[in-house]
């Protein structure tokens, strides 16, 4: 096993964690608030994070009303405001969309020159990005840590995902409490999101022969049990601090990027198959991970059973008797169950989508790529059959 490695974020976990904030600002001059809807305005952080700034005498400019599923030209609006300023840090207050919109404004503010749509669609390297800093207020991407960010083209039906190093949050504030206003569909989507991160690297294409990635995918599957775990006490209990406390490590495990640097490349095709059905119809992501999901697994068990045939036996405690397939089979319609428990969607029908329009999910799935996936290799007419099975 060969791997390189540098998470480079400073987390600050826990109850009052905001308390190093201060310290985090002192090489910052200017300072934009980057927000989402108004979530934050409601719970209260709002406040508390602006008596930080005030308290640490830091300058600074707001941009508020990011979008779930960012869009491209809410990143193209603050990356204008964030030359115009002068900003040093962007300082992004909510969940996943707020986080990777700042991640963009940071790369898109120094190069303003290139289309930045161009580089989404024909990814490449660049030098320098504005310094990012992270508030987290919704557990389930793992972006508060990460170099990734996921931005929507509305004009395009596009939704794609970029990474680059320099983007990594320099630092990663993640108080649980944050959490307890997140409303029980988007804190359900979260705990979809969490094990749909982590098996994706659990379709590693690699052999679970080699004791190395058998003790990774062990760890994978004790988390994924852990999140399917406290899943159904939490949509109980939103407000109970330990199981968002419990949520919120798992989703930074998910996807900090400390597996996937061990297991190198995941399957990642349901990811690509969500983002299209995003694209076109504006769903949040962890519901169109659960719709996607079971249907990839149906696809690829009949090409390749061996890895849902462990997934069933390691994690939904099928018994090991029979057939692979059909063990393999049954861990799916385990998954299925839990997933019609925690009552997320299973079809696209469930998400008030009454005629999949094939043709333009397709566009939008093959916007960039012309392979999905690693574990199987999906090319077109295999996800246009996915597709179609949602039907
Ligand atoms: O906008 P506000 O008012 O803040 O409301 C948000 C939003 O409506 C609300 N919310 C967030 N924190 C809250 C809260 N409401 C009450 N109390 C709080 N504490 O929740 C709604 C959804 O927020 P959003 O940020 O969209 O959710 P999530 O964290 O699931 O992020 C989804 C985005 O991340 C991308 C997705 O594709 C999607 O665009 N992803 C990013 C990844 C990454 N960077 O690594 C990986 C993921 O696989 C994913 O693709
Ligand atoms: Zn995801």
């Amino acid at each position: 096993m060969n791997f390189n490695l540098n998470l480079p974020t400073r987390v600050y976990f826990g109850q009052g964690s905001i308390k190093n904030m201060e310290g985090e600002l002192k090489d910052y001059r200017k300072v934009m608030l980057l927000y989402g809807g108004g979530s934050i305005k409601r719970n209260g952080l709002y406040d508390e994070v602006i008596e930080v700034l005030k308290g640490a005498g830091k300058d600074f400019v707001e941009f508020g009303g990011i979008e779930p599923n960012p869009r491209y030209r809410s990143v193209l609006a603050a990356s204008e405001v964030c030359v115009a300023e002068g900003v040093d840090l962007i300082l992004a207050v909510g969940g996943g969309s707020v986080i990777d919109a700042a991640k963009a404004v940071a790369l898109r503010s120094r190069h303003m020159e290139i289309d930045f749509w161009d580089l989404m669609r024909n990814p490449r390297y660049l030098e320098g990005a504005i310094s990012v800093g992270t508030i987290l207020t919704l557990a389930a991407t793992g972006s508060e840590t990460n170099c990734g960010f996921v931005l929507t083209n509305l004009k395009r039906e596009e939704k794609l995902g970029h990474g680059n190093p320099n983007v990594y949050p320099k630092f990663a504030i993640m108080d649980p409490g944050y959490t307890k206003s997140v409303p029980r569909s988007h804190t359900r989507n979260g705990i979809v999101d969490t094990i749909a991160h982590l098996l994706e690297q659990y379709f590693t294409p690699l052999s679970d022969q080699d004791v190395l990635t058998d003790l990774m995918l062990e760890r994978i599957e004790r988390l994924i049990k852990n999140t399917m775990a406290v899943g159904p006490k939490l949509l109980g209990d939103l407000n109970n601090y330990s199981y968002r406390e419990e949520h919120m490590y798992y989703a930074y495990m998910g996807l900090n990027g400390e597996i996937a640097g061990k297991v190198k490349r995941g399957d990642w095709a349901s990811h690509g198959i969500e983002h299209a059905l995003s694209a076109v119809y504006d769903i949040a992501h962890g519901a169109g991970l659960s719709i996607v999901f079971p249907h990839w697994m149906d696809y690829v068990v009949e090409r390749k059973p061996e890895r849902v045939k462990r997934m069933a036996v390691n994690i939904f405690e099928v018994e090991d008797k029979g057939s692979d397939l059909a063990i393999a089979r049954e861990g799916i319609e385990r998954f299925r169950k839990y997933l019609r428990r925690i009552e997320a969607p299973l079809t696209p029908r469930d998400e008030g989508i009454d005629q999949l329009d094939i043709d333009k999910v397709m566009h939008a799935a093959f916007a960039r790529d012309s392979v999905l996936g690693h574990y199987v290799k999906l090319e077109e007419k295999d996800v246009r059959a996915i597709f179609e099975s949602m039907k």
